[in-house]
C-alpha cells in the first residue's frame, strides 16, 4: 500500500484498518442524498461507513479479497440495503455494475494497495516482518509470490525488481534468488527476506532492505498497476456529469499513472519532452490535446496533515488526486 511496505505501521487502534485521508476523501467525493457511488477498494469499510453516514446515498463496495467482503456483512446490515458488497476487481467495475443494472455513477473512490488486515495477517504472506507462506495474493487465487520467485528466469526477476520496486540492486538480488532456490525453493516470507538481507547493504534511512523487492512482487502478483489503469478508464466511462473520481495512492509508480490520467482527462497533457521528436513544432501543437471531459479538483496532490501522520504513520506516503466530469 505504500511505496514501501515499511510504511505499514501497526494500527494505532490496535486492530483493523485506519482509513487514510478520510476527511479529504469525503470533501472531494461530496456524497449527497439519492446519489450512487462506488468504492472500488472496500477494505475495512472505513470510507464506506463514512460515505453512507454523510448522505442518504447508495454505495457499491468492491473488493477482490473475499475476506474483506465477508467482513463487510456486519456493516451492510447497519445501512439498510444502501451498502451493496461486490466481490471482484475494480478494473472490472463496468461489467460488475452492468450485472447489477447500474449504468452511471455519481462518484468513484479508490484507495490503492493493501489494507492493514492483509499486512498484519502473516498467513497472507505480504509482510517481510512476520513469517508466513510467500503468498501475497489479494484474491487468494492464481500464482503466488513463491511461484514467481521459484520459476521466473533471472533476468525477469531483475526486471520486475527494477521496474516495480525501483530497486537499484535488482540484478544482485535476482542472482541471489536464483542461487538460493537452487538449494531449496522459497516457501516463506522470512526465507526470502533473509536471502535479500544477505546481499544488500543496510539502508541509511533505516528502511528494511527487502522493502522494495516485496513491493515489486506484490505489485506483480496482483497486477496492481494494470488494475489501476483499467480502473481509471472504467471510472471515466461510468461517471455521470458532475460525477467525481477520487484516488488515494501510496507510491510514485501508482501516483504517476493517476496524475497523468487525470491531467489528460482534464485536457492538460504533461509537458512534452525536448527529446521527443513529436515535440518539435509550435508550442500550441506541442501541448494540443483532446478536449477536456473533466476538471481537476486537485491541481497538485493533497497530502495528509501532520496530525494524521503522527497518529497513523501508514498515511505518510499518501497522495490524493480528484477530478470531476464536466456537464455534457
Ligand atoms: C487500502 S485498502 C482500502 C481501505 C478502505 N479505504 C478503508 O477505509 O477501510 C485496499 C483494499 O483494496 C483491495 N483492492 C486492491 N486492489 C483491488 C482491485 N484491483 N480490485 C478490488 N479490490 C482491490 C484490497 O484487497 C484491500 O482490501
Amino acid at each position: 500500500m505504500s511505496g514501501a511496505l515499511s510504511m505499514v505501521a501497526p494500527d494505532p487502534t490496535g486492530g483493523g484498518h485506519v482509513p487514510v485521508m478520510l476527511a479529504e476523501v469525503l470533501e472531494s467525493l461530496a456524497p449527497r442524498d439519492g446519489a450512487t457511488f462506488l468504492d472500488g477498494t472496500f477494505g475495512g469499510g472505513g470510507y464506506a461507513a463514512a460515505i453512507l453516514s454523510a448522505a442518504g446515498c447508495t454505495l457499491y463496495a468492491v473488493d477482490r479479497d473475499p475476506d474483506a467482503i465477508a467482513r463487510g456483512a456486519a456493516l451492510a446490515a447497519r445501512f439498510d440495503g444502501r451498502l451493496r458488497l461486490v466481490e471482484g476487481r475494480f478494473g472490472d467495475m463496468e461489467s460488475l455494475m452492468a450485472a447489477r443494472g447500474v449504468e452511471r455513477l455519481d462518484g468513484v473512490v479508490l484507495d490503492l494497495g493493501v489494507s492493514s488486515y492483509q499486512i498484519d495477517q502473516g498467513e497472507r504472506g505480504f509482510s517481510f516482518r512476520t513469517d508466513g507462506p510467500l503468498d501475497m495474493r489479494m484474491e487468494k487465487a492464481g500464482p503466488t509470490a513463491a511461484d514467481l520467485v521459484n520459476t521466473l528466469p533471472e533476468h525477469e526477476i531483475a526486471t520486475m525488481l527494477w521496474e516495480l520496486g525501483e530497486e537499484r540492486h535488482s540484478r544482485r538480488i535476482a542472482r541471489k534468488i536464483i542461487a538460493a532456490r537452487g538449494d531449496a525453493p522459497f516457501e516463506t516470507t522470512l526465507q526470502l527476506a533473509e536471502a535479500i538481507h544477505m546481499v544488500m547493504p543496510r539502508d541509511p534511512s533505516g528502511m528494511d532492505s527487502a522493502t522494495r523487492s516485496f513491493q515489486a512482487l506484490r505489485l506483480r502478483v496482483n497486477d496492481e498497476l494494470g488494475e489501476v489503469e483499467r480502473g481509471l478508464e472504467a471510472a471515466k466511462r461510468l461517471l455521470a456529469p458532475g460525477g467525481r473520481l477520487v484516488v488515494v495512492s501510496f507510491h510514485s509508480l501508482e501516483d504517476r499513472i493517476v496524475k497523468r490520467f487525470m491531467r489528460e482527462a482534464a485536457g492538460r497533457m504533461p509537458g512534452a519532452s525536448r527529446f521527443d521528436p513529436s515535440a518539435l513544432g509550435p508550442a500550441t501543437a506541442r501541448h494540443a490535446t483532446k478536449p477536456a471531459e473533466f476538471r481537476l479538483l486537485t491541481n497538485n496532490a493533497l497530502r495528509p496533515s501532520s496530525a494524521e501522520t503522527t497518529t497513523n504513520p501508514r498515511a505518510r506516503s499518501a497522495r490524493l488526486r480528484a477530478i470531476e466530469r464536466l456537464a455534457a
